[in-house]
């Protein structure tokens, strides 16, 4: 969810009414996902470099989580929505995490939409918090090194139990990842938009699906 700040720069104003603008895209592309037929759609909100930025912009940002945290809830859980988070929880509020679980907990029995949304997360921490739990299992003679296999990593990282996304959409025409599911995304879709996140409607959603349909993917093989 790029260029929010961009967005609210190009406006003359601060960089947390951008992240605001962008909380209601994400509200609206909530919404918009089971009519598209999308099941699973993961947000990336805050990354383990985020905390680089302004005290004032970190903090305002992790008060936005929780706004919609608590003025959500109904609504997710109303529309069959589940919610859930990936990323480390440590050094964020007690009081964030308290209402994080909450929400996880009130929505865990929602089917219709599963949202995932990312919060101090990094790729690279990912996996490194799994290769300790991976190591110490090892250590305790529960677990042969030689013989891990690829399905016991992914078991072992915060998304094992989601499917890896069939497509990556980065908006405000940054062409990187930063950082993003790099082991799930491994042979999902890419789309780069130049479009701002707080510009990102419904409709550009369905135009990339659209393209996104008829792509061909082989996964590494040869088409029959
Ligand atoms: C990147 O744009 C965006 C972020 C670091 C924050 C994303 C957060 C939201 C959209 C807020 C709401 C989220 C939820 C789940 C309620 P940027 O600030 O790097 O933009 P720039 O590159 O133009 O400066």
């Amino acid at each position: 969810m790029d260029g929010n700040g961009r967005w609210a720069k190009q406006r003359g104003w601060p960089r947390l009414v951008g992240h605001r603008k962008g909380a209601e895209r994400v509200k609206e592309i909530t919404r918009a996902c089971p009519d598209f037929g999308v099941k699973y759609l993961t947000v990336y909100a805050f990354s383990t470099e985020n905390w680089k930025r302004s005290t004032e912009e970190v903090l305002g940002l992790m008060a936005l989580f929780a706004r919609y945290i608590q003025r959500e809830a109904d609504v997710l859980s109303a529309e069959g929505v589940r919610m859930r988070f990936i990323g480390d929880r440590g050094p964020l509020d007690p009081k964030l995490v308290r209402l994080m679980e909450g929400i996880e907990a009130r929505t865990a029995s929602n089917t219709r939409l599963n949202l995932t949304v990312a919060i101090n997360y990094g790729g690279r921490d990912e996996l490194r918090r799994a290769a300790i739990r991976l190591a110490q299992s090892a250590v305790a003679g529960h677990l042969d090194p030689a013989a891990m296999t690829e399905a016991e990593l992914s078991a072992n990282l915060d998304t094992a139990d989601l499917p890896d996304p069939d497509l990556v959409i980065r908006t405000s025409g940054e062409t990187r990842t930063s950082n993003f599911l790099p082991w799930q995304a491994a042979y999902s879709e890419y789309e780069f938009t130049p479009v701002l996140w707080p510009d990102f409607t419904p409709a550009k959603l369905a135009e990339i699906l659209g393209g996104f349909g008829g792509r061909d993917r082989r996964f590494g093989g040869v088409k029959p």
